[in-house]
């Protein structure tokens, strides 16, 4: 298949349709470019990494209970391009998880947990991540979940400000904290080495230096 890189420009329609479907096996490999190519940005300044972290993982996924993956997806030029992607889960998925089941037990919460939204930096600001965000408590409500939960870096300030302005709040999460350690270097520094003075010669010692009393024979 001819990637979406090779769709010409001038074939974009200004207000495109968007479609949103579920992922398929044949989609995987492109899907995983594009969120790629969508958190490559993000990831240079946050200290988490956005899932998930490897290809394998991403493909782990799709073989995994109880996870749903949507494509948002517009037609150019008779080809199809992705330009979102959502995933979520009704139940914490992965080992390395921070999420804690029983702190939403207590509080009667039923979340569905979204584990991934990216929309195409083409086209973020048009209304699409709204669109996928829609979606996504459409498919709560369907399912019975009260809340949409998810993880967002502090300093990933767009995504925040988007979350923020749809009424998403702060849970009890964790912050990552930093203290800088002051200490010597491992390594001393650099270091000058003594001149070495010139070697005397046996010869001319003999000849002009007093001789070591332990070296002179006795008198007598
Ligand atoms: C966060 C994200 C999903 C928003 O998608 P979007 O298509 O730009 O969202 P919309 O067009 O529906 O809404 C735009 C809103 O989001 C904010 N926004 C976020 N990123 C933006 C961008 N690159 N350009 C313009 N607006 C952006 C705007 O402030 C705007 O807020 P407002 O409508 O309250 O004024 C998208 O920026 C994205 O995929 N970012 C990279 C991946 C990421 O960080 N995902 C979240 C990880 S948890």
């Amino acid at each position: 298949m001819a990637s979406d890189s090779t769709i010409p420009a001038d074939l974009a329609d200004p207000e495109p349709q968007v479609r949103v479907r579920h992922l398929n096996k044949r989609d995987l490999n492109r899907t995983w470019e594009f969120i790629k190519a969508v958190f490559r940005e993000v990831n240079r300044s946050t200290v988490e990494y956005q899932r998930p972290k490897s290809k394998k993982r991403f493909l782990e996924v799709f073989d995994e209970k109880g996870i749903e993956q949507l494509l948002f997806v517009i037609r150019v030029g008779g080809k199809e391009r992705i330009v979102g992607y959502a995933e979520c889960a009704l139940t914490i998925i992965g080992t390395d998880n921070w999420m804690n089941e029983r702190y939403f037990r207590a509080r009667d919460m039923r979340p569905l947990f979204v584990e991934e939204l990216a929309v195409d930096p083409e086209f973020q600001g048009r209304g699409l991540g709204t669109f996928v965000l829609e979606q996504l408590e459409h498919l709560a409500r369907l399912r019975g979940c009260t809340h949409l939960v998810l993880e967002v870096a502090e300093n990933n300030e767009n995504a925040l400000k988007f979350y923020r302005g749809r009424a998403f709040t702060k849970l009890d999460a964790a912050i990552f904290l930093a203290k800088t350690v002051v200490s010597d270097p491992e390594i001393l520094p650099p270091r000058r080495l003594k001149r070495r003075e010139p070697k005397t010669r046996t010869a001319a010692t003999s000849a002009t230096a007093p001789a070591d009393p332990k070296e002179t024979p006795p008198e007598g």
